[in-house]
């Protein structure tokens, strides 16, 4: 592999980048204006190799290759030379912008310039350079290492050619790519967003509590782990910012809505797992709370999230923001769902879906449960 990757921001998403660059045969070039943070990466990728060692995964000179291939440095004019360049600094979009002006006079003219963001519009990324066609989102998901997908975003400036060589580049990297358009939250972060959203939404009508909630999508939907456990695992502070971030920029829409629970737990820095305490106390393993294993009570909250997160995969459909096979990818490879959100759907029954969210609808009398017209089409073309 001959070309030459730039990474951007050594934190959580650049030093698992470069993993998976280095472990394709690239030259990298991972580059952070905080020293200390350079030390910590560099500490980071050799812990993760030794371990991969360790395990038989790769081999002790596999592990020197990969260090002999990357240089860690605060100085970007190194990145001169590379063919790719990913941008994965903190998320602002003025910081994301002087990167990007910087990188352009530094670059040749066929270099392509990418962004890691999770939030930010490609277009607006790409709005500060010259040539804005070289400009591309390419969305790894954490640990960049380990999870299958990588979303690939061209924002209305970035050219054929562009698109092209990138998902050449990500499939060679041995990732499954999925083409997404320039949308809040591309394809994987809309479409996950009812499984916490309508979880804490129950928490918050006083239907279950946290530990009833993660125990119900577990028992009943076989999820890996439950809403709040994985808010807590991800940090709360992300997911908040996530989920407002998508609220806000599709105008409001109260599919979206955040909540203020999750909000004052953000306030009070319950992040998760990373602070101790999110919404369990991890300071304390041994008095986790107890579910209320109430199986009529524990179906009844499935069904709603699931019925939730269907109806707003067949509303991406219905917004031309992905098709049914994206959506069934999306779901098992980015967000690691036992299945597929269409797939899912088709088993439960069509109608069947749309009955319970009508039922929903007709209840709260809120837009947040209207029924997607592309389910209410299908189950009309099939009656
Ligand atoms: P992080 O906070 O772990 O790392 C960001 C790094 O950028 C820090 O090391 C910081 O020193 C560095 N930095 C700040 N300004 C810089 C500059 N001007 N030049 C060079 N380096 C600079 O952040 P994380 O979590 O790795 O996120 C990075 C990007 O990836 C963000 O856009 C985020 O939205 C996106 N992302 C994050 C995911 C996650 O789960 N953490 C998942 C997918 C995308």
């Amino acid at each position: 592999m001959n070309e030459i990757i730039g990474i951007i921001g050594a934190g959580t998403m650049g030093v698992g980048i470069a993993q998976v660059a280095l472990q394709s045969g690239h030259q990298v070039i991972l580059v952070d204006s905080n020293a200390e943070q350079l030390e910590k990466a560099k500490l980071n990728l050799s812990h993760q190799l030794t371990k991969m060692v360790d395990k038989g995964i790769i081999s002790l000179s596999d592990k020197y290759s990969f260090e002999n291939r990357i240089q860690f440095s605060m100085n970007v004019e190194l990145c001169s030379i590379c063919h790719l360049i990913i941008e994965a600094v903190v998320e602002n979009l003025t910081l994301k912008h002087q990167v990007f002006e910087t990188l352009e006079k530094i670059v040749s003219e066929s270099c392509i310039l990418a962004s890691n963001t999770s939030s930010f519009s490609i277009a607006s990324i790409g709005s500060v350079l010259k040539n804005p066609n070289r400009v591309i989102g390419i969305h790894f998901f954490n640990p960049a290492p380990v999870m299958p997908l990588v979303e690939i975003i061209p924002a209305i400036q970035t050219s054929s050619d562009t698109l092209r060589e990138s998902m050449q580049i990500i499939k060679n990297w041995g990732k499954t790519t999925l083409v997404c358009k320039d949308t809040p939250g591309f394809i994987v972060n809309r479409i996950a967003r009812p499984f916490y959203g309508e979880a804490l939404r129950i928490y918050e009508e006083g239907i279950a509590d946290f530990a009833t909630i993660d125990w119900a999508m577990t028992y009943f939907g076989g999820f890996k782990m439950g809403p709040f456990a994985l808010m807590d695992f991800i940090g709360n502070d992300v997911n908040y910012t996530v989920t407002e971030s998508i609220f806000h920029s599709l105008y409001f829409d109260t599919r979206f809505k955040p909540s203020v629970i999750q909000k004052r737990y953000v306030e009070a820095r319950f992040y998760g797992r990373k602070t101790g305490r999110g919404y369990y106390d991890y300071s304390d393993q041994i008095n986790l709370p107890v579910p209320n294993f109430n199986e009529e009570l524990g179906k009844k909250i499935f069904n709603r999230i699931l019925i939730m997160l269907i109806n707003g995969a067949y509303d991406s459909i219905f917004m031309q923001i992905a098709d049914s096979k994206d959506i069934d990818l999306a779901t098992i490879k980015g967000l690691n769902f036992p299945k597929g959100l269409i797939s899912w759907s088709n088993e439960m029954g069509l109608n069947n879906s749309l009955h319970q969210i009508q039922r929903l609808f007709d209840f709260y009398g809120e837009d947040r449960y209207r029924p997607s017209p592309t389910l209410k089409e299908i189950c009309k073309s099939e009656s």
